[in-house]
């Protein structure tokens, strides 16, 4: 089995490649076929879906314009937890058709904090992309029309996703070994 060390923890290979870009190419068939006519603004949330987003936007055939966004964690006033600040969204949504592209929803409160945030923004509509979702840790209820791999529990690096800022450059899907 192919490992890979990432500071103190081990990584076991659990997705190739092959099976990622299979994936992709699924979602952006869809994507392109339900939002033909809708001039989609892709909003892509850095830093973990840098790569989804490369590799999405590249099948991506119909008029679409594409922006960057980034959250900024810092602790919470209160015990609630971490907030979440949406920095840089420069082009202007109103009124338009926003696809957002994540790498993965696991509670789903940052999904939901950037719905939030871009809805005071007043778009047409707002649809969720994302490469990973893990269902049973969803706390929220989201509706997420493109998920390209539903995936278990476990803690995972590689395509975009990290351990401690490491492992995003891997082009497949390790998962961390107990
Ligand atoms: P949520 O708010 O709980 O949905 O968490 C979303 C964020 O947690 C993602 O954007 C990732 O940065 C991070 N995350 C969740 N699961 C994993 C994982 O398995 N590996 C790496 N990062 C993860
Ligand atoms: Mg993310």
């Amino acid at each position: 089995m192919k490992t890979v060390q990432i500071l103190d923890k081990k990584f076991a290979l659990s997705i190739n490649e092959q099976s990622i870009q299979k994936e992709v190419t699924r979602v952006a068939q869809e994507i392109n076929r339900d939002l033909k006519d809708k001039e989609p603004i892709f909003v892509s949330v850095l830093n973990g879906s840098f790569m989804f987003t490369a590799d999405l936007m590249r099948q991506i055939t119909i008029p679409s314009k594409i922006t960057f966004v980034k959250l900024a964690s810092y602790e919470g006033v209160a015990s609630t937890g971490v907030i979440k600040e949406v920095m840089g969204l420069s082009e202007d949504i109103q009124g338009r058709t926003v696809v957002i592209v994540e790498d993965i929803v696991d509670t789903g409160l940052t999904m939901q904090r950037l719905l939030e945030t871009l809805g005071t923004r007043h778009p047409k509509e707002i649809h969720i992309a994302t490469f990973f979702v893990k269902p049973d840790k969803l706390k929220v209820n989201l509706n997420i029309e493109y998920a390209a791999m539903k995936i278990p529990n476990d803690f995972i690096v590689g395509y975009g996703l990290d351990y401690d800022g490491y492992g995003r450059n891997l082009p497949e899907i390790y998962t961390l070994v107990e």
